[in-house]
């Protein structure tokens, strides 16, 4: 392929990597038409929204964008066929979940999706398409997306040719779009320089040079799940010494800042909190350990188990603690939830912490009042599944956080949201039960604030009751 003048492009999958994703460039590349198609009409129809606040995805900066671009170069739509067949270069941005069943079920990652948008990328496309993997696949997916677009049957009798490039999404939730604006890098993996070039053209509107990097197709798959495998390994690194702070009188907090200021370690993602969360680390890691085992080194696979083994049990710890400080039993009583969000300033909740905590003390006959700002209850019921279902009249919801705290005898704050750092601890006091406790699984809440209250106080990584 020579080097194409990209004129449109398509995205296939309008969800948290595609939307935001397409927004960023259509915002900066206004010579570009860029349409953004999804098989969930109601997901398009939001996206398509005139109440900007109904857009499916909250991401801070996102509604601006949308609203500068949507409808001048970036549509939301659900035809596939003739946006394939106009477009110059296709992102698969599908989701990629693990496997639940068959070969590989629990951990493997299923590239259904990506498989079935190939084929619809290899029947309707016409003349030369560039396609790219943005969505996070295991690596030497791009074998197969090859060999589906050079085998499968066409609408159209024209002489086509495609060239398949891996370029995978880093964006962080919540940070979605400064990280697209100002990302750390762009990868882009590919055999087709002409290709590579087309689309690196593409970030050179707005990203230095410097800043983009190519490889061969393989060592970019890998490296995104080598990114995700390595990011979340600092978190349970940091939650496994939080453990270890609380029963030797260290803290968590002067532990960080000593070992970050080491150049070498660095001081990002080094918060102790209830375990991550998100859609992506516990999936990656469990499609990383699957390659090794299939590749045979199950060495490698176990050392990589364990990131997750340390995460579940970060989870399971705050829960036993809490029922064991409220007396083994929190039976009819009534505790807070802060927030429900896997982290703060994202709607997502996918493997959220709060998820397994908030089951775990329903299981145990609590009764929950519910509070987050941005994830509304049809989630959060959606979430809370069969046992949300039995237990109904066991849990309330509230965007506000208005008489979330009459009367219970816990607060477990899990989320980092911003709203949290400046409630009046002493108006709370006013309104709870006694004794209480207040768990601040974040380490947002400061000590000085609450030091006239009569509530128990246990923060992650610190653990005594100031
Ligand atoms: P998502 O579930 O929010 O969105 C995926 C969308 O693809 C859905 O709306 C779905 O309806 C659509 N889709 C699936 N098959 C389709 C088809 N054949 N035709 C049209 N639409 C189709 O997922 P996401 O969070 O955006 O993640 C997408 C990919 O990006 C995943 O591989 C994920 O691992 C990766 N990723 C996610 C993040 C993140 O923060 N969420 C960051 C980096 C990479
Ligand atoms: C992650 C990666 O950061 C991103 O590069 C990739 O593209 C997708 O997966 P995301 O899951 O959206 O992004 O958010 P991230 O900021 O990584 O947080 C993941 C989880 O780790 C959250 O639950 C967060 O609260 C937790 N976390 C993060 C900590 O507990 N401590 C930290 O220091 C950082």
């Amino acid at each position: 392929m020579s080097v194409k003048n990209i004129k449109t492009i398509c995205c296939i999958g309008a969800g948290y990597v595609g939307g935001p994703t397409m927004s960023v460039i259509a915002d900066k590349c206004p010579h570009l038409t860029i349409n953004v198609v999804d098989l969930n009409e109601e997901r398009i129809n939001l996206w398509n929204s005139d109440d900007l606040s109904k857009i499916p995805i909250f991401e801070p900066g996102l509604q601006e964008i949308i609203e500068r671009v949507r409808n001048k170069n970036l549509f939301f739509t659900t035809e596939i066929k003739n946006t394939i067949k106009n477009s110059d270069m296709i992102f698969i941005s599908v989701n990629t979940p693990t496997k639940t069943k068959g070969i590989g079920a629990g951990k493997a990652s299923d590239i259904s999706w990506v498989e079935a948008c190939t084929r619809q990328v290899a029947k309707y496309a016409v003349g030369d398409t560039i396609v790219v993997e943005k969505s996070t696949i295991p690596v030497r997916t791009a074998e197969a997306i090859k060999a589906i677009l050079e085998n499968s049957k066409r609408d159209n009798k024209e002489k086509c040719s495609f060239s398949v490039l891996s370029n995978p999404e880093f964006l962080a939730e919540g940070t979605a779009i400064k990280d697209l604006q100002n990302p750390d890098r762009i990868l882009i993996g590919g055999e087709d320089a002409s290709s590579i070039q087309s689309l690196k053209d593409i970030y050179l509107n707005w990203v230095k040079e410097e800043k983009i990097i190519t490889t061969n197709l393989w060592s970019s798959e890998l490296s995104k799940l080598t990114a995700n495998a390595f990011l979340a390994q600092r978190i349970s690194s940091i939650n496994a010494m939080s453990a270890l702070c609380e029963v030797t009188g260290a803290n968590v907090q002067e532990v960080k800042e000593a070992i970050g200021l080491d150049t070498r370690i660095g001081s990002k993602f080094l918060s102790a909190g209830p375990g991550f969360g998100g859609s992506c680390f516990k999936k990656d890691i469990l499609n990383l350990t699957y390659l090794c085992e299939y590749f045979g080194l199950p060495e490698v696979a176990s050392y990589w188990e364990q990131v997750i083994s340390i995460n579940e049990w970060q989870k399971y710890r705050i829960y036993k603690l809490v029922i064991n400080k409220l007396f083994g039993n929190v039976n009819k009583k009534k505790i807070a939830i802060l927030g429900f969000s896997f982290k703060a300033d994202t709607n997502d909740t996918r493997e959220s912490p709060a998820i397994f905590i908030c089951k775990q003390l329903l299981n145990e006959g609590a009764i929950l009042k519910i509070h987050d700002p941005k994830v509304d209850e049809a989630q959060i019921a959606f979430e809370l599944g069969e046992l949300g279902k039995e237990n109904s009249l066991n849990w309330s919801f509230s965007h506000n956080l208005g008489n979330i705290f009459d009367n219970v005898e816990a607060i477990v704050l899990l989320t980092e949201w911003e709203v949290y750092k400046t409630i009046n601890w002493d108006l709370v006091n006013d309104k709870i039960m006694t004794p209480a406790w207040l768990f601040d699984t974040r380490r947002i809440v400061n000590p000085d604030k609450i030091k006239n209250c009569d509530f128990k106080f246990w923060q992650v990584g610190l653990g005594n009751d100031i």
